[in-house]
């Protein structure tokens, strides 16, 4: 077993299955957010918790945080029951992990659990919205990579707020979401439908929703010449870069790129920065991004 410690509960207020993956401590208490989502089954959450735990390792050390990685993911919807429960299990690991909000909660989700633990981040009251930072980290990120067209695929918080910077920076954007009343939100853009956007013809396709985009099948459709976005774990299997790489597009790792929310959280809720020298650190994922491909 690769992971500290995975502990998984049916939660005694909303009997939802409460899944907590550490994955390491070695650099710090593990951070990483709270998932809410009605997998088909509890062992389809506990996949995603053990892969996208093990992600948060990878973006906590790349970007210089003191932590370690670790999600918690709750197969269900949301409610204040659940809430309550996730808090509880967090407070029973006594520092050890810490969440703050990820798909299915938010800002006010925070409060709650805020509640039973302080082990949380992105309370209104404290930080705040993590996705305008994140949202800055992605810029940054594209920016290493130069272009003058972009794909956004997905127009969640990030997505939108990227899709928009974009726009605002006089460039091409193609946009898609799988919810079509999206399409109103950004009308300067070309939206295109869910399944055609991975072969739109931009510079930059930038996955800003689900995992998993990039598999063989996908690649082979790409039109694009790098891949940089928010969406955690974009590679169905780690050996889809080499892929990528076949086929000369760059590939950004969404560990890198997507790490704006936890350093802003992190710089103000843990080391007293000014939201203004929280997102000077952000800004720092091009520089990183930046020693990643001259390693490559
Ligand atoms: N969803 C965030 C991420 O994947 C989790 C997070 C944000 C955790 C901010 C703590 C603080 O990075």
């Amino acid at each position: 077993m690769e992971h500290e410690r995975i502990v998984i509960r049916r939660g005694p207020r909303s009997g939802l299955t409460i899944i907590i993956a550490v994955h390491s401590t070695a650099r710090g208490p593990a951070l990483g957010g709270c998932r809410i989502k009605p997998y088909p089954d509890w062992r389809d959450g506990l996949e995603d918790a053990l892969r996208l735990s093990a992600a948060m390792t990878a973006k906590c050390a790349d970007a210089g945080l003191d932590h370690g990685g670790g999600k918690t993911v709750v197969v269900g919807t949301p409610s204040v029951a659940a809430l309550h429960d996730v808090g509880d299990l967090i407070e029973e690991l006594g520092g050890r992990y810490a969440t703050g909000p990820d798909v299915g909660t938010g800002p006010a989700d925070m409060e709650q659990i805020a509640t039973r633990t302080r082990h949380v981040f992105c309370r209104p009251s404290a930080s705040g919205d993590s996705s305008p930072a994140t949202a800055a980290g992605v810029m940054a990120a594209l920016d290493v990579l130069g272009g003058t067209s972009f794909a956004v695929m997905g127009l969640g918080h990030v997505g939108a707020d990227v899709a928009g910077r974009l726009l605002r920076a006089g460039h091409r954007v193609v946009v898609s979401d799988v919810d079509e009343s999206k399409r109103s939100l950004l009308p300067a853009a070309t939206w295109v439908a869910p399944d055609e956007i991975l072969a739109a013809d931009v510079d930059v396709l930038v996955p800003a929703a689900l995992g998993g985009v990039l598999t063989p099948a996908t690649v082979e459709r790409l039109r694009c010449r790098a891949v940089a976005g928010p969406a955690n774990n974009q590679l169905d299997r780690p050996e889809t870069a080499a892929l990528l790489a076949a086929r000369g597009i760059v590939w950004a790792p969404d560990h890198i790129v997507s790490a704006g929310g936890v350093i802003y959280a992190t710089e103000v809720e843990l080391h007293g920065a000014t939201p203004a020298a929280a997102m000077a650190r952000v800004e720092g994922i091009g520089a990183t991004l930046r020693r990643h491909l001259d390693r490559l």
